[in-house]
This record gives structure tokens, C-alpha cells and sequence, in this order.
């Protein structure tokens, strides 16, 4: 099975969050159950730097404005095919944002042009051969791709998962001719959403199946509260839809050889990163949970709704390490918070390692989402015995047992779970974590079952390729 996965990030090459980690993860865990993935990104210049071996498959002498070639060669262990288009791409920082913290203008023209570089090597085929059965793309930025399969490639099969709803890709009318959308083709029924042209809903109506990042979000999906508009698009394609959980790269968070942290195997073992940690964030010593956020910053995390509740944690004795960037206001409230609260220290700013000294020294790791399709820091808590708290939502509520009575009695908690993301219930949540921290053997109990959950890709890579399968008719 050979699969073309179309994606705008891509872990290890550039990364603005979880789906960057999703694209950079997929071959390696598609590639047990016998699919082959070549991955198209944008030739931004952090990924024209890293690839080795290039070689100039196509030019595209009229590609979205100007021209553009198509370039296979590797990268960080991937099989890239890179649309190197100077006009469109060769622009540093974000690959969405310009200097001015705004989206770049001319996004919808940049990503339909890599929607229209994926149809043209699912049409025409690799020189080596090589031709993709299913196209495999990833939000917004992958949206055209099935429109532009459908008219111009229609026998390739295409898949397009959702990891954020909350992106849509949209642009005014006018801007259709630029984007290959045939005039015909904006109607309610198609590409038109509420007098825009949307890259997503299109993709939504055109892709043969659609898949998200947790069966709680696929469900999630179809709800006015959740859908964010696509809600009715997506009720009548929920017979294509399913919800496959992110797993995270076992090696690369892996507290027994993560060469960040002081090693561990066991709970017992995070005892040197907890006081490196703390030292780290210049905290004070307290009796209280060592909790520790790492996040955009942004309004879907619910960050604002945990600065209500943070004296919960605060009177009990716990403190809180922040890492994180995003919107400028969200980053002046934090950093004016830690001047006032000595139990809390921020770090602004984006910082792999970082995270990873975090992850070991936790005790508890505070995940407050208004939705959240899946969230891989959760899992990184997990696989560190780091508790985590979260809002129960999307793959959040499919992958932390809560500390119920029933989940204690049973052996099985793994974390703390709040429900509805009030500050009330999150400050109730926050007391339940200190109670159960004050508790060493139940805590430790929490920790062992954490550090077995499963979070690596065994079963989700299963269902991409027996979803990929059943697209192309085969067993
Ligand atoms: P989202 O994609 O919505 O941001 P996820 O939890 O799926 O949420 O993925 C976020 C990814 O980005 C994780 O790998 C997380 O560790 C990483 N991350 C987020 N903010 C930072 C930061 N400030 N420094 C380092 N890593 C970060
Ligand atoms: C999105 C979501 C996040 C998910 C990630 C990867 O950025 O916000 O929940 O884990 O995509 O699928």
C-alpha cells in the first residue's frame, strides 16, 4: 500500500504543534503494517536546509503565481517530497504567520498550491514508479487536495483527517479563480461556507473518507458546540467518518534512555528531575503537587480558566511551571501573574528540551482544554508517570482513567478528570490532585498505572492501514 501523506508540518523538519509530531510519526508507524508514505510538505527554508539527496522530480513553470519544482529526497529519517516554490514558501519563521503575529495573506494560495503538487503526483506518478493509492491529507491546508483529485485525478482514492477544526482556511469569493476553484463549483453544497470560499468544507465533501484524532472528537464533530459551523457537513459523512488516536514516538519520549533528563524506570526514580526541576523554575519547596502546563497559548487550551483556579493549588501547598507561547495578551497575563505569585514561574517561549526536563520532574502535568481533538502532552505525562489533570474532552476523556472510587478500587486511575471547564469544577479538580498527592500510595499507584498506559501508535497505526485498505478495495 503506498500513501501519500500531505501535510503543512511536519516533526522534526517544522513544527507548530501536535500535527507537525502526527505527520513526522505516521510512516514510521505505518510502515510494520505494510503501507509505504512519502510525505509532500512546503519547501519552507527550515526544510529546503534539512534535505539530503535532492532531486528534481518536476518543474512547474505556472504554480499559484509563479514556479515552482517538486523535489524527492530524505530528512530526519523521511521520505519527502518537498514543493519548492520560492514565492510561496521561502519566508522564515512560522509556516503561518508573518512577522506581524498574522496569518500570512496569501495562506489559501500557498496550500492550495501544495493541494494541486499532491494531485499532480498522484495523477502522473512518481518517476521511480512510484504512484500512491490513497492521498492522505491533513487539515485545512490539505483541503483542495480531494477537490483537485476528484477533477483532475479521479481515480486516486483520498483521506483527509481533522486535527483541528478550529482552522478552516478560508478566503473571499474573489479569490477563486486564484485558488483552481471552478466558479460552478461555490455553491452551499460545495466549496461556499457562509459567502467564503472554505478550504476544509471542501475538502470535507470531497475527501472519500474522513478521519480526526479520537473517537471522542469524531462525536464531538457533529455537535453545534464542537463542529464549529461543519457541524451539518460532517453529520451527513458520519458514515465515513472515524476517530483514530494519536500515539507518540516511544523513543523519543522514553524516560529510560531520554538524554534530557536523569533517567527512570519507576516513580520513584523522578526524584532528582522533581529538584532539578524546581531549581530550574526558581519555585519554592511546598507539600503540594510540582504541576507544570506546556502549551500554545491560546484560547482553546483554556489557560485563563486555570489562573482562576490556580489558589486551589497554590493554598495546598503546589506550584506551577508554565512553558508555553502563542497569543501576545495570553503571554502578558501569565508573565504578570508569575510577578505576583511566587508559587508560580513562566517560561515563555518554545523549547523541546525544556519540555522534556518538565515531563520528568512533574508530579502532575494541568490540561484544562475547551476541546482538544487529542493532545499528545497528556500521553508524554503518561509515559512519564506525570499525573495528568484534565478537562474531559476529546482525546483527553479517551486516554486518562479518572481517579473515581471506581477507578481507584479498580486499580486503573491514571489521572484526574474535570467536567464542565468551569473554574469551580477546576478548582474542585485541582483539590481532588492534591488530595490524592497527599496520599503517597495511591499516588504512586497512579504513577505505576500512568507509566503502563499504552501512548505509543500499535493499534492506531492498525486502523490507518485497515482504513487505507478498505479505501482501495483490498484485504
Ligand atoms: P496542539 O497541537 O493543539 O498544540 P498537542 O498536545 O497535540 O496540542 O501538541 C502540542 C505539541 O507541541 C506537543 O508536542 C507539545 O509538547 C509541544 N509544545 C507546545 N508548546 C510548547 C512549548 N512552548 N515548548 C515546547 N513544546 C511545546
Ligand atoms: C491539533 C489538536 C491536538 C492534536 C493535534 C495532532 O493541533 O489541537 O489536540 O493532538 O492536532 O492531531
Amino acid at each position: 500500500m503506498k500513501v501519500l501523506s500531505v501535510t503543512s508540518e511536519c516533526a522534526p523538519l517544522i513544527k507548530t504543534g501536535g500535527l507537525a509530531d502526527v505527520a513526522g510519526a505516521l510512516p514510521g508507524a505505518l510502515a510494520p503494517h505494510g503501507c509505504t508514505l512519502r510525505t509532500l510538505l512546503p519547501g519552507y527554508p527550515k526544510v529546503m536546509a534539512a534535505v539530503e539527496d535532492g532531486e528534481v522530480l518536476t518543474s512547474l513553470p505556472d504554480l499559484f503565481g509563479g514556479s515552482g519544482r517538486i523535489i524527492a529526497g530524505h530528512a530526519a529519517g523521511l521520505d519527502l517530497l518537498v514543493l519548492d516554490a520560492p514565492h510561496l514558501y521561502a519566508r522564515d519563521g512560522s509556516p503561518y504567520l508573518g512577522p506581524d503575529g498574522q496569518d500570512w495573506p496569501d495562506n489559501p494560495e500557498r496550500f492550495a498550491a501544495l493541494c494541486w503538487a499532491a494531485m499532480l503526483l498522484a495523477r502522473d506518478g512518481l518517476p521511480d514508479g512510484w504512484t500512491p493509492d490513497v492521498v492522505h491529507g491533513h487539515d485545512w491546508q490539505a483541503g483542495l487536495m480531494p477537490y483537485f483529485l476528484q477533477r483532475h485525478a479521479p481515480g486516486t482514492r483520498s483521506v483527509l483527517s481533522v486535527h483541528n477544526i478550529a482552522f478552516q482556511g478560508l478566503a473571499p469569493p474573489w479569490r477563486l479563480g486564484s485558488l483552481r476553484v471552478a466558479p460552478a463549483d461555490f455553491h452551499p453544497g460545495l466549496a461556499e461556507y457562509y459567502g467564503q470560499v472554505s478550504a476544509l468544507k471542501t475538502g470535507l465533501i470531497c475527501a472519500d473518507r474522513l478521519s480526526t484524532v479520537s473517537p471522542t472528537y469524531a462525536r464531538e464533530l457533529l455537535t453545534p458546540e464542537f463542529g464549529m459551523g461543519l457541524q451539518g457537513v460532517l453529520r451527513d459523512r458520519r458514515a465515513d467518518l472515524v476517530g483514530i488516536l494519536n500515539g507518540i514516538d516511544l523513543e523519543m519520549w522514553n524516560p529510560a534512555n531520554d538524554p534530557d533528563i536523569t533517567p527512570y524506570t519507576a516513580p520513584s526514580g523522578k526524584a532528582q528531575n522533581r529538584a532539578a526541576l524546581q531549581a530550574e523554575f526558581g519555585l519554592p519547596d511546598g507539600e503540594g503537587p510540582l504541576c507544570i502546563v506546556v502549551s500554545r497559548l491560546t484560547e482553546q487550551k483554556g489557560l485563563d480558566v486555570l489562573l482562576e483556579a490556580l489558589p486551589a493549588l497554590t493554598s495546598r501547598g503546589g506550584r506551577l511551571a508554565l512553558l508555553g507561547s502563542g497569543q501576545r495578551e495570553l503571554e502578558a497575563v501569565w508573565r504578570d501573574a508569575a510577578v505576583r505569585d511566587p508559587n508560580l514561574s513562566v517560561h515563555l517561549g518554545y523549547d523541546e528540551a525544556l519540555s522534556h526536563r518538565m515531563m520528568a520532574g512533574a508530579d502532575a502535568i494541568l490540561i484544562p482544554s475547551r476541546f482538544e481533538p487529542c493532545g499528545l502532552t497528556q500521553l508524554y505525562g503518561l509515559r512519564y508517570g506525570t499525573i495528568p489533570l484534565v478537562a474531559l474532552t476529546g482525546g483527553l476523556a479517551d486516554t486518562v482513567i479518572d481517579a473515581s472510587d471506581a477507578g481507584l478500587k479498580a486499580g486503573a486511575a491514571t489521572g484526574v478528570t474535570v467536567y464542565p471547564l468551569t473554574a469551580e469544577a477546576l478548582t474542585a479538580g485541582l483539590e481532588r490532585l492534591c488530595t490524592l498527592f497527599s496520599a503517597p500510595k495511591v499516588w504512586t499507584r497512579m504513577q505505576s498505572n500512568a507509566m503502563r498506559h499504552p501512548v505509543g501508535w500499535d493499534s492506531s497505526g492498525a486502523a490507518y492501514a485497515a482504513l487505507y485498505r478498505d479505501l482501495a478495495g483490498r484485504s
